[in-house]
């Protein structure tokens, strides 16, 4: 199993690192256009292996898409990331120039490359990929939702007082401070809704403490997360290449489930070795809905700023 990861920047390495760490990949390359850089960090990340107890291969390389021929997943992390008071949707300009090259690039050298967008604004990325790809839509997939989730269920175990692995929750809708839908009436404590330990208010607090998750570390590291993003990224890579079935929330096109079309935005699917396996049907109710709406309005709005 080969997975490319184009951007040796921190979300990009950290990504290889999880990956690796977990040893079911045979080879990771990791791509960037800063000269060495990459490299850099596929040798300072080789130099773990023996520590860590990890065989699989990782290389570099500055920008020679060679070297990522015949790989089964590739992950774009590529682009600029955001700086403490901006939002993701303000990257698209410089952003979308670089998701475009990278992914026809990708496709040049592994035509059954699956891909998974990391890049953002994720959901209007995500878009910009199939339009210029034209790969079918089970091979791309935006990562925001399993980040958001365990963002979300991070904010649950803190307001619950909880082991996080007491928690489960999930965020569905668009990547964005304003597009995330945390579907906090379906989140539970072992099976138990958490509506049966949290006020009204509070959880209304963890919902809004989830969706600024992103621009909250933003303005305390300076730049924008990568733990978390790798972590959650490495996971998505390892329910494909060991066709794992596991239930994720991804931004993927959608044509009229969600009663929305034309449109790539977080919903539940099956992730396994063809990618998009199963969108998965949800039931929500009137509320939810209507927050599923407004989140694709938003989405919409900023695809329409796309050149394609
Ligand atoms: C984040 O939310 C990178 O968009 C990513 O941290």
């Amino acid at each position: 199993m080969k997975i490319t990861v184009v951007g040796a920047g921190a979300v990009g390495a950290s990504c290889a690192e999880y990956i690796a760490i977990k040893d079911f990949a045979s080879e990771v390359v990791l791509l960037d256009i800063k000269e060495g850089y990459a490299e850099g960090k596929a040798m300072d990340l080789m130099q773990t292996a023996s520590l860590n107890g990890f065989d699989t291969k990782i290389t570099g390389t500055t920008g020679d898409y060679s070297k990522t021929a015949n790989s089964d997943i590739a992950v774009i992390t590529s682009g600029i990331p955001r700086k403490p008071g901006m939002t993701r949707e303000e990257l698209i300009g410089i952003n979308a120039g670089i998701v475009n090259t990278v992914s026809t690039s990708l496709i040049k050298h592994s035509p059954n490359v699956i891909l998974i967008v990391v890049s953002n604004p994720m959901d209007t990325m995500t878009y910009l990929v199939h339009k210029v790809t034209g790969l079918p839509k089970n091979r791309i997939i935006g990562m925001g939702g399993a980040l958001d989730s365990a963002r979300f269920k991070y904010r649950l175990a803190e307001a619950l007082g909880a082991p996080i692995s007491d928690v489960d929750g999930m965020v569905i809708g668009g990547h964005s401070d304003t597009g995330m839908v945390p579907l906090g009436r379906h989140a539970t404590r072992n099976s138990v809704k958490v509506s049966e330990f949290l006020s009204a208010d509070r959880m209304a607090q963890v919902v809004e403490d989830t969706k600024v998750g992103g621009a909250t570390l933003t303005k305390l590291l300076g730049t924008s997360a990568w733990y978390a993003p790798g972590a959650a990224v490495s996971g998505l890579v390892q329910a494909i290449a060991c066709d794992q079935k596991k239930l994720f929330p991804c931004s993927v096109f959608l044509d009229g489930e969600y009663d929305l079309k034309d449109i790539c935005i977080g919903v539940p699917v099956i992730l396994g070795r063809n990618g998009i396996e199963k969108i998965v049907k949800m039931e929500l109710d009137k509320a939810e809905k209507a927050k599923m709406q407004e989140s694709a309005e938003g989405v919409r709005k900023t695809n329409d700023l796309l050149d394609v």
